[in-house]
């Protein structure tokens, strides 16, 4: 059995300028030093905007923090003329671990596809960045489709196209529970993270399916984390809204203390 560490990640989308994510981070590592929260034991990562990432990098580097950050997006191209666009050769650079890439505000806002959610994909593995590949339903596919298809079938187009040793994270995020505060139920997380790590196992193989962390997001609190991570296959959180909040955020990263009723 691999033991697969469980991954806490804030999506902190577009908030906070450089100045506010430096105090975040600090009074994060200070809130978790705090309450001997074991980094061993749940891995946290950061995403803020680009403009914050070298500030996050010089203030983890500095204080030595065993934190993780990646970027939130980045060019499927290595260089050139592509205005505004960010290279996965520059996150490296920074130091960052992750890439997010296909998140629904992206494929909805900027029509984002599976073919360029794949491009994205193979540029983050080049660069040696670990993809955080994010899947999910809007609310009329769950009617149309139920569930798991419509997640399924984008997870599957992506994978097609990777080396089978690539190091990928998945992040299954129902639209509809996205900053809605309609979290889905921890059985629904469960059903359709167990199809994503089935897709992986069919496309990588057994070893990267039980290796790969596939995190469910969507409203995630700390009121709900725990009964979502008590779930086989859900590995760990992607977390928007409540990753804004130092005492929240810090309170998810802590779930093993959690007690369900
Ligand atoms: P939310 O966002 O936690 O605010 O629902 C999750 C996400 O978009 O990654």
């Amino acid at each position: 059995m691999v033991d697969r560490r469980p991954l806490i990640a804030g999506n902190w989308k577009m908030n906070f300028d450089h100045l506010r994510s430096i105090a975040f981070v600090q009074k994060l590592a200070w809130t978790l030093k705090d309450a001997k929260h074991s980094a061993a034991a749940v891995e946290v990562a950061v995403f803020p905007p680009f403009t914050d990432i070298r500030s996050v990098q010089t203030t983890i580097e500095a204080d030595r923090l065993e934190f993780a950050f990646g970027g939130q997006d980045l060019s499927p191209f290595d260089s050139g003329a592509h205005t505004g666009d960010i290279s996965g050769e520059f996150l490296a650079k920074l130091g960052c671990r992750y890439v997010i890439i296909g998140h629904s505000e992206r494929r909805q806002d900027h029509h984002e596809d599976d073919a360029l959610v794949t491009a994205k994909t193979l540029a983050a593995i080049k660069h040696g960045l670990v993809p955080v590949i994010c899947v999910g339903e809007t609310s009329e596919d769950l009617e149309k489709f139920g569930a798991s298809a419509v997640p399924v079938g984008q997870l599957r187009t992506v994978l097609a196209e990777l080396p089978k040793d690539a190091d990928i994270v998945v992040a299954y995020e129902p639209v509809w529970a996205i900053g809605s505060g309609q979290a889905a139920t921890p059985a629904q997380a469960q059903e359709v993270c167990a199809a994503l790590r089935a897709v992986i196992a069919e496309v990588l193989g057994d070893d990267a399916a039980a290796a790969t962390r596939v995190l469910y997001g969507g409203s995630v609190k700390s009121i709900n984390i725990a009964s979502f991570m008590r779930e086989k296959d859900v590995d760990g959180a992607l977390v928007g809204g409540a990753s804004l909040d130092v005492e929240e955020f810090a309170k998810i990263v802590q779930f093993p203390k959690h007690v369900i009723a």
